[in-house]
Parts: C-alpha cells; structure tokens; sequence
C-alpha cells in the first residue's frame, strides 16, 4: 500500500482500536516483538528514523538521548505487556510547552510503522502497540 494510504489506516484503525486501550494487553503481545531484546532493537530503529527525519528532529535537540531511549523501551515494554516498569514522566508533562502538531505526531507514528517493518513485526501486532500509544495523542499534541 503507498505510505500516505498506509499511515491513513493505520492512524484510522488506532483511533478505533483505541477504545480497548484500557484493556490490558493481548497475550503474547510482547513475544511478538522480541521480547526485551526485540523492544530494544526496535527502540534503536525508532530513534534513528526520527533523528533522520528533518520534519521533526529539530525537537530534539536539547533531548538526552540516552534517557528518551531508555524510557521508550520502557514504555513499550509496559504497553506490550512484558515484565517491565516505565520510570518517566507522565506524557502531558513531559511534552508540555513543545508545542507538538498533528503532522509532527504523524511523522513521528509514520517513523515508528517504517521501524516495525524493518523488525519484521506482523501488521496486526503493530496495530495494537498502535492502538494503545493513539490515547495518547491529546497529551503530546499542543492544543
Ligand atoms: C505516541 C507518541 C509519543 C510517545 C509514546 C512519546 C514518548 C515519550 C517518552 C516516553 C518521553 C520521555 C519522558 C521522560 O523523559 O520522562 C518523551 C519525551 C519527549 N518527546 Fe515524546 N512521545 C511521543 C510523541 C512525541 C512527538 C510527536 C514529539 C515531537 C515531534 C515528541 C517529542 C519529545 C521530546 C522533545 C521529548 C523530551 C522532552 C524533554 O527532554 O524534556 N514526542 N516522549
């Protein structure tokens, strides 16, 4: 599917799913991705595309990079559902005054799809990390 399509659906199907990101999540969601070493390398993935992408890299200039990595991992580890602990900052917080737009949330999630195909992760699993980080949306983005 071309990519502005792809990342249609994809932003479509979260908000739909989003519903059950109350939920806890699906077992077996974390094996999917590798389990801790999985998350890890998708991290790295994720963070390279997004330090690439000159829509949105300029965010992060001031950024301690070693520390977002190591809460990414934590986070996703929490929303798979493996055996882990997230130790950031609440999302409002931590993205408060940055005056995120939609586009740079959407390049952001189109850097996290483009790094999960690379991991070879099933579209359906993709979906439901997704699905539950898409709640977040009204945190991160300035009003
Ligand atoms: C679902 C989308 C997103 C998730 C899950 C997410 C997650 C996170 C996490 C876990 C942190 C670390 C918090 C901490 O240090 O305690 C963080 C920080 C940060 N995020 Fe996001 N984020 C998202 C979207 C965005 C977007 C769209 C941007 C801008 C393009 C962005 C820019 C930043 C910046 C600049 C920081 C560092 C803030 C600081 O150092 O004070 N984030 N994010």
């Amino acid at each position: 599917m071309a990519r502005p399509m792809r990342l249609l659906t994809v932003l479509a199907l979260a908000v739909l799913l989003a519903a059950c990101a109350g939920n806890p999540p699906r077992a077996g969601l974390y094996e999917q991705f590798g389990g801790q070493a999985g998350v890890e390398a998708l991290v790295e993935e994720f963070l390279v595309r997004l330090l690439e992408d000159e829509r949105i890299n300029a965010q992060f200039a001031e950024t301690d990079l070693v520390n977002l990595n190591d809460r990414l991992v934590e986070q996703f580890c929490v929303e798979l559902g493996g055996p882990c602990t997230y130790t950031g900052r609440e999302m409002a917080e931590s993205h408060a005054g940055l005056g995120i737009t939609e586009a740079d949330f959407n390049a952001l999630v189109e850097g996290l799809v483009d790094a999960m195909d690379a991991r070879g992760i099933p579209r359906a699993a993709q979906n439901r990390l997704l699905a539950r980080l898409a709640p977040m949306h009204g945190d991160i983005v300035s009003p």
